[in-house]
């Protein structure tokens, strides 16, 4: 009988809490989460609602290291693969200056997982 009732009680668990994490968090984006709010508020990193189609370093309120300050482009599904991918080198890159920095950790996404964040990040509007 305990187990039973212990059983039900766990599953309105995941019915009242489960639900947003299967709906948006349980993919590769979660590990977002750890710098990251998928809504405007600033964290370790920027907040990300609204981020593909954005010009980098715009995200009001967020303090950018000078080379995202300075950027010139807008997060599309080529670049975002590459700062998915690695990030203190992409932004070598897509500055165009050997001295670039950024705090945004080197991820290794890529295929379908890259695919996958990328997505999830068209979502957030
Ligand atoms: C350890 C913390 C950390 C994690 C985890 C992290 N980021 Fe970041 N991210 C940052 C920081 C810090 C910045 C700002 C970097 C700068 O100013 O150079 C940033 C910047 C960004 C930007 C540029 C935003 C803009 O407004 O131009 C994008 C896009 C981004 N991150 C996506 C992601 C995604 C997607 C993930 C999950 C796969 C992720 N980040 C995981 C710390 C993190």
């Amino acid at each position: 009988m305990h187990i039973k009732a212990g059983g039900i009680a766990i599953i309105t668990l995941l019915l009242s809490t489960g639900f947003q994490i299967s709906d948006a968090q349980a993919g590769p984006e979660k590990r977002c989460l750890a710098c990251h709010s998928f809504a405007d508020k600033n964290n370790m990193g920027p907040g990300l609602k609204g981020v593909f189609g954005r010009k980098a370093g715009t995200h009001p309120g967020f303090e950018y290291s000078e080379s995202l300050k300075n950027a010139d482009w807008v997060w599309n599904e080529e670049n975002l693969r590459k700062w998915l991918y690695d990030a203190p080198s992409s932004i070598k890159e897509l500055t165009g200056d050997d001295k670039a920095k950024t705090e945004m950790p080197k991820y290794k996404y890529k295929g379908e997982k890259a695919d996958k964040t990328i997505n999830f990040l068209k979502t957030l509007k």
